[in-house]
């Protein structure tokens, strides 16, 4: 497959191997799709989308001008540069750390079993750190574009800048990422140094993929019993290994054995934090599919009623209905559930749609809580009333439309008490009762 070489940037310099990178990357198995089309990457740099010569609204690029405005100083850490700074003035909790030592990103020289890639998270920015190299790698949502890729370089400066890249698009705005500009998720196998093993892989992961094919590349701390999944699994004997002793590394509560543990911010690459992560990375890449889709059929035709198969699959992603069930409890970093459930609002009974289950599922009431997130919100409004519409259809059983059957009656009316009393702004219907 032919790869356009992308424009020169100053750090295309540094990683000259990425054109043939993302050759394999697209090359290799994808998972099958969510809905018809959703791997074909959209047109979104043509009207109305018109994704690079759009002025992005993100938290980073609403940092940059504080930055530049004097208002707000970067602070500078000798070990780990701008890395803890920015988590501080962007909130995102250091507890949100996961560990990944496979070479499938972009700077792939530096990151290896022994020096692996830390990705930290808050709802709406991502960041990924890899100790020795030379920049940060930040994605943030602006909720009508989608994921923005920026990079800060790693060097001291009075006024550090972020710089707009395209070249992550190569991996972040295609098939990985429902086509349009998103975040991706892998779960590869590696050899020992870090080198990927792609026939072994396991498509995006997201809250559906089965816990035994996820995080193959990735160190997960936490306790999962009886249960397996491919991480803490370097190099084909281990693999081996784990077929024959089924618990091998599953129940991993300390990386010291693995690399030094100095190289990252906090200990251990949290579990719940790896689920969360990677259900809110699916979602995001949803919301800017929809929203996508949503103006330019409206562009094309003033209406969205073709849009029904991408509506059903992100009705379904959002209410978990294909969510791979626990056969028993998980167990993280209390620090990160804490810090995670805290953030959200909740209704006068206490509760929130991020509350974590951890028993049988992840979320204890089966509806993300992205609906709150601004990127729901800036939909289109016909395509977000007619999800939201839908949804209440759904919850109080007036919609009896076979794929949410699966959703238990106390589910549905725990979910819409708490959405009535947390989400602002819901179409009329839901202010009718029942
Ligand atoms: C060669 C493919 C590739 C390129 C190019 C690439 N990335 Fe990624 N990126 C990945 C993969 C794969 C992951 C998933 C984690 C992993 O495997 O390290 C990822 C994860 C991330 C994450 C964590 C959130 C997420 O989407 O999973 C951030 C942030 C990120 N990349 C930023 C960037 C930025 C910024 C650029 C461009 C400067 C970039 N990436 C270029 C492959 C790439």
């Amino acid at each position: 497959m032919e790869i356009c070489d992308p424009p020169e940037t100053n750090f295309m310099n540094r990683t000259r191997r990425l054109p043939l990178l993302a050759a394999l990357l697209l090359a290799t198995q994808v998972r099958a799709e969510d809905f018809q089309g959703s791997t074909h990457p959209l047109e979104y740099d043509a009207a109305p989308i018109r994704y690079s010569a759009s002025v992005p609204d993100d938290p980073v690029a609403r940092l940059a001008k504080r930055i530049q405005a004097g208002e707000v100083k970067l602070s500078w850490d000798d070990k780990f540069g701008y890395l803890p700074g920015l988590l501080d003035v962007l909130q995102i909790p250091r507890s949100s750390q996961t560990v990944v030592f496979s070479k499938s990103s972009l700077q792939r020289s530096f990151i290896t079993p022994k020096n692996p890639r830390s990705v930290y998270f808050n709802d709406d920015i991502y960041i990924g750190s890899v100790p020795g190299s030379p920049l940060l790698e930040i994605s943030a949502v602006d909720p009508k574009l989608g994921a923005i890729f920026y990079t800060l370089d790693q060097e001291k400066l009075r006024k550090p800048k972020f710089i707009r890249s395209a070249d992550c698009l190569q991996c972040h705005g295609g098939q990985r990422s429902l086509g349009v500009p998103g975040h991706v998720l892998r779960s590869v196998p590696t050899d020992a140094e870090g080198e990927l093993e792609t026939r072994d892989e396991v498509g995006d992961i997201d809250h559906c993929t089965p816990l035994a094919d996820r995080w193959a590349g990735w160190f997960v701390t936490g306790k999962v019993g009886a249960q397996t999944h491919r991480g803490n699994l370097i190099g084909s004997e281990d693999f081996a290994r784990r077929l024959r002793e089924p618990d091998f590394r599953g129940n991993v509560t300390d990386l010291k054995g693995f690399f030094d543990p100095a190289k990252t911010l906090i200990v251990g690459s949290d579990i719940v934090a790896l689920m969360v992560l990677q259900h809110q990375a699916h979602m995001h890449n949803y919301l800017t599919r929809l929203n996508f889709d949503a103006r330019q059929m409206l562009a094309m035709y003033g209406h969205i009623r073709y849009l029904k198969p991408q509506t059903d699959a992100f009705l379904r992603c959002l209410l978990f209905t294909e969510e791979t069930p626990l056969r028993e409890p998980i167990e993280g970093s209390p620090e990160f559930m804490r810090e995670f459930s805290a953030a959200g609002p909740r209704d006068r009974l206490g509760r929130s749609l991020r509350d974590l289950d951890l028993r049988t599922r992840i979320f204890k009431y089966p509806c993300s809580f992205l609906i709150l997130n601004p990127a729901f919100d800036a939909l289109p409004a016909p395509m977000r009333d007619s999800i939201l519409t839908r949804l209440h259809g759904i919850l109080t059983g007036m919609d009896q439309d076979p794929q949410f059957a699966k959703i238990a009656a106390a589910d549905r009316q725990a979910i819409l008490e708490i959405l009535r009393e947390t989400k602002p702004s819901l179409p009329d219907v839901w202010r009718v009762q029942k």
